[in-house]
């Protein structure tokens, strides 16, 4: 394979080198990966959408099928009926991986823990608008972060990125839209009581994060704080931290199942 078959893909932060050729992705294979093509196999099996995990190619790299589409990042603003759709992929997602160990023993390296370490399914972990490719089909990508953690801080990240994602949005049509996402989840009442406040310590965690990866010089968080993501998490975080009131009304305001 030639080097000018290789088309650099943009849109991500976490990986260098992501590559397109042809129908397929070439990323880099790191001590996780055989767990998470064995849990992307799982979840296929139990009727999801991802991308295939199609093996090793001759430099070592992962191969993945090419989805085609476009990220919900870099599409237009996703409407209650389609939030609500992408919240059933989440619990569809979150149903499938319910039981999943790998069959070798994994060292599994979590971006995030879960606060007191309660893991108890494994997580996508990233499943934001930056991960879900919009086309024929929707298709939630980049599962390397795949790790132990719980649906209740997997769903917050998850709704947080794609209903409370900007702080200058009109903050009722958020939480409408928020709504809409656990709705399309079909969260319980446990799951929405502790939401927001799951939310706040979400996004705060983020942040610290990447302000301590900056501190310790570790990559490529530290670049991403002084390159804007400090600063956007900062104002994340203090805006769903200061409308938990407002996300716990919104979030009983609707038909809880
Ligand atoms: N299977 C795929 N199908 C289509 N496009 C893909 C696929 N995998 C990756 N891409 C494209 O390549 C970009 C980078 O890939 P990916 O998200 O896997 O990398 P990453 O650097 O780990 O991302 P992140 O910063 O979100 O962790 C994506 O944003 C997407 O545009
Ligand atoms: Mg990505």
């Amino acid at each position: 394979m030639s080097i000018q078959d290789e088309q650099p893909l943009e849109g991500g932060n976490a990986s260098d080198g992501v590559v397109r050729v042809g129908d397929t992705v070439r990323k880099p294979w790191v001590r996780t990966t055989p767990a998470v093509h064995e849990l992307m196999r799982t979840v296929a099996a139990a009727g999801i959408d991802v991308p295939a995990p199609l093996g090793r190619d001759e430099q070592g790299r992962q191969i993945l099928e090419f989805v085609p589409g476009r990220l919900a990042m870099d599409s237009p603003a996703l409407t209650p009926p389609e939030l609500a759709r992408v919240g059933r992929m989440v619990r569809s997602i979150h149903d499938a991986c319910e039981g999943f160990t790998p069959s070798a023993p994994t060292a599994w390296e979590p971006l995030l823990p879960v606060p007191e370490g309660k893991a108890d399914l494994i997580c996508h972990g990233d499943l934001a608008p930056w991960n879900l490719v919009l086309g024929e089909r929707w298709v939630f990508i980049d599962w390397d972060g795949a790790a132990p953690s719980t649906r209740l801080w997997d769903l917050a990240y998850s709704a947080q990125a794609f209903t409370l994602n900007d702080a200058e949005a009109p903050s009722e049509l958020a939480a409408a839209h928020l709504g809409a996402f656990v709705d399309g989840y079909g969260a319980d009442a446990n799951l929405r009581d502790r939401l927001p406040a799951a939310m706040a310590e979400r996004t705060e965690a983020m942040y610290e994060l990447l302000q301590q990866s900056h501190e310790s010089g570790r990559e490529p968080w530290g670049s991403m704080f002084t390159g804007g993501h400090g600063a956007h998490w900062r104002r994340v975080s203090d805006h769903v931290a200061a409308h938990q009131a407002l996300w716990t009304r919104a979030l009983n305001s609707t038909v809880v199942p």
